[in-house]
């Protein structure tokens, strides 16, 4: 049975994925905060930033996916820490430890200030981040490219959209990622034959959606956010000029919560 360490696997994406995933992979939780218990999950606490802690948590790993993180608008220095440093430290473990293949979550949010497209944006479009956070998603993308150039690790990037039960606001619309998709693309990510380095959409197959899918990599999304776009909560229209919706006018280094 192939192993998964999921880091921040006590937060919301990372929970879900260590529940769901652990019927066909081993899988090890890595966290700075206390975890449930979930049958067959090993779990490890620390921080991403500790080397030592984290080549021993990739020991005997086929693939990581590195969820840890400060997962919205922040200080500077603390995202910095965090998402940048963190994620270096993620990817120099992985090459320590002989890990094949990294996943990094990166975020719509590395380009909130694209505009709606004609025609499907391909998720190798370049970022245009709307925050401080947005900001170290993009450097986190192309951190993974250098450490797949340099060592031929398959390194994976999602642009993560609106994980949610159902889309908040309408803005979400068009970028949610349901429950049931958020694992059948990490599953296929984990599955893929593909190697080398890529990003990637982590939306649903949204109707409203403009973001290019990427099925070369076996992610078929069955979820559509038009089946429960009524559940939104309105949105301004000036929120729907970007991708990235009202993280472009949120002030820059203020924790949003
Ligand atoms: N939820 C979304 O809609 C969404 C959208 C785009 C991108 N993402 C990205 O996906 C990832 C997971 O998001 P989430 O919503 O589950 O966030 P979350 O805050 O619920 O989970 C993050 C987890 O990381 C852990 N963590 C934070 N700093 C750590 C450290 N230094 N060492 C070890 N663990 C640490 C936290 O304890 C937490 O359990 C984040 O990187 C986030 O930026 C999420």
């Amino acid at each position: 049975m192939r192993r998964v360490l999921i880091t921040g696997g006590a937060g919301r994406i990372g929970s879900l994925l260590t529940q769901r995933l652990a019927d066909e992979y081993s899988v090890r939780s890595f966290d700075v905060v206390p975890q449930e218990a979930v049958d067959g999950v090993e779990t490890v606490r620390g921080v991403i930033g500790d080397l030592d802690a984290m080549v021993a948590a990739c020991a005997d790993v086929d693939a990581v996916i590195h969820l840890a993180g400060i997962p919205s608008e922040s200080v500077w220095e603390d995202l910095v820490r965090v998402n940048i440093d963190g994620t270096r430290t993620v990817l120099e473990a992985a090459r320590l430890a002989g890990v094949p293949k990294v996943i990094l979550a990166s975020s719509i949010h590395a380009a909130g200030f694209r505009t709606p497209t004609a025609t499907p944006l391909p998720a190798s479009s370049a970022p245009r981040p709307d925050t401080f956070y947005g900001w170290t998603k993009g450097a986190i993308e192309s951190l993974g490219g250098l450490y797949s150039d340099r060592f031929g690790l398959t390194v994976f990037a999602v642009r993560i959209g609106a994980f949610q039960e159902t889309p908040w606001s309408e803005v979400d619309v068009p970028i949610w990622l349901s429950p049931d998709d958020c694992v059948r693309l990490f599953r296929a990510l984990v599955d893929t034959p593909v190697t080398g380095f890529r990003v990637i959409w982590g939306v649903s197959a949204n109707a409203e959606g403009w973001l290019e899918l990427d099925g070369e990599v076996g992610y078929a999304p069955a979820d559509d956010s038009a089946t429960v776009a009524h559940l939104a909560a309105p949105s301004d229209a000036e929120a729907h000029a970007h991708l990235g919706g009202v993280f472009c006018a949120v002030p820059l280094g203020r924790p949003l919560w």
